[in-house]
């Protein structure tokens, strides 16, 4: 069982390039189903053909869905957004959150990832193709329960035993602000969820490809999704070059953007540090329907296997201990210093690079230790922590 996550900035090609992987996997034999977390449904274009909120059959091993948006779901979603907004301005939440919950994208796309998460469980597919909203904006979303973690498990219960008490009261004074049982429930329901998705979509089995052109302005983007997927835990095993003129042509116009790409994609080849970069060629027409993608994708993979398992090798965040206690380092390609900032609340540590933040959630061992120090070095936060005195009377001096 795989997963494969197709994200990059807006009409790079990232439906196309999911549908192709889709499709190039079918044709050698796999069960294959490609799911859109986007509510444009674009996927339906590429194929050429409607899709349904069921897997629908579109070749020998070829299956696509799109999720049904369904109107329940989405007022009780209104419901929760609105109370959490509700509940962070009333400064309930530190800044922290409130931020992370400006990125709250719309109901469909939660349904989409919720049953990306349902196929992904139910055994049927030998992989999961998933084609997602431009450059990770769903995937930051994943970062939420982390985020909120403290709040719903500690905060949420007490409160919600208080509320029960004092509703009939407030409810006269606050209206609205006090929130139903059924929206704590929504709430703590949707926790659970997405941390659920998360789980799926984090997991060694899953892996996210960067799709791109090679154009400045795009690889300046995709440069920024490399640092801020490992910053949220995301495993990426490869990036797409779309759109990439073929050499050879006389034409001075064509030269020009050949040249033109080739600069970018020496860019996108050192920025990869190692990662496959793969080319896709501009296409005289659009690659609609299972034939024209399954070449598609047989010229971007080759004779690789599409759904080949990821390498391992670069653990993302990794806690090892060291002669004064521990070290936590956790992979961060193409961040800067400059950009980076770190602080500690409590059992978390939050890491900031370039306004994406994400909330560590500590091992126990590091809740009861100090932060002493960290650099940034070879693609890699490296933090590192000493034993609290205060918090830790057994002497790690020893053994
Ligand atoms: N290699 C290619 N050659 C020719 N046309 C292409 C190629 N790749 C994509 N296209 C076309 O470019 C358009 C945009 O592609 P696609 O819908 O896959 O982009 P996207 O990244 O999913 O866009 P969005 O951000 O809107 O979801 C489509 O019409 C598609 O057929
Ligand atoms: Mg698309």
């Amino acid at each position: 069982m795989r997963v494969l996550l197709f994200t990059g900035k807006g009409g790079v090609g990232k439906t196309t390039t999911a549908a192709a992987t889709a499709a190039l996997a079918a044709s050698r034999g796999r069960k294959v189903l490609v799911v859109s977390t986007d509510p444009a449904h674009s996927l339906a274009d590429a194929f050429g053909v409607p899709l349904g909120g069921a897997p629908t059959h579109l070749q020998d091993g070829l299956y696509g869905m799109q999720v049904d948006t369904q109107a329940a779901f989405e007022r009780t979603w209104r419901d929760v957004q609105r109370y959490l907004l509700g509940v962070l301005e009333r400064a309930g939440v530190d800044t922290l959150q409130a931020e992370e919950l400006t990125v709250l994208p719309g109901a469909e796309e939660v349904l989409a990832l919720l049953e990306v998460r349902r196929q992904v469980a139910s055994g049927t597919w030998d992989l999961v193709v998933v084609d997602c909203a431009p450059t990770g904006e769903t995937l930051r979303l994943l970062a939420l329960p982390e985020a909120l973690r403290w709040y719903v498990e500690k905060v949420f219960p007490a409160q919600r035993r208080a509320l029960k008490a004092l509703r009939p009261v407030l409810s006269r004074v606050s209206g609205p602000a006090v929130p139903e049982d059924s929206v704590f429930d929504a709430v703590t329901t949707l926790h659970r969820e997405l941390t659920e998705v998360r789980a799926v979509l984090t997991d060694p089995s899953a892996s996210v490809r960067v799709v791109l052109t090679p154009e400045a302005v795009v690889v300046a983007e995709a440069r920024r999704t490399l640092t801020s997927l490992a910053l949220y835990g995301y495993r990426v095993d490869g990036v797409v070059a779309n759109r990439v003129f073929p050499a050879g042509s006389d034409d001075p116009w064509v030269q020009g953007w050949v040249a033109a790409q080739a600069e970018q994609l020496a860019v996108v080849r050192a920025d990869a540090r190692g990662l496959p970069v793969l080319v896709q060629t501009y296409r005289s027409a659009e690659p609609v329907g299972v034939e024209a993608l399954t070449a598609l994708g047989a010229e971007l993979y080759g004779d690789a296997d599409p759904a080949a398992d990821a390498d391992p090798a670069d653990e993302l965040l990794q806690v090892e201990r060291s002669p004064e206690g521990f070290v936590l380092s956790l992979s961060l390609p193409l961040a800067r210093a400059d950009q980076l900032s770190l602080s500690r609340t409590g059992d978390e540590l939050v890491v900031t690079v370039a306004g994406h933040r994400r909330v560590l959630a500590l091992p126990s061992a590091l809740c009861r230790c100090v932060v002493v120090g960290a650099t940034l070095t070879g693609g890699r936060l490296v933090v590192r922590f000493e034993p609290d005195p205060a918090q830790w009377p057994v002497s790690m001096g020893g053994s």
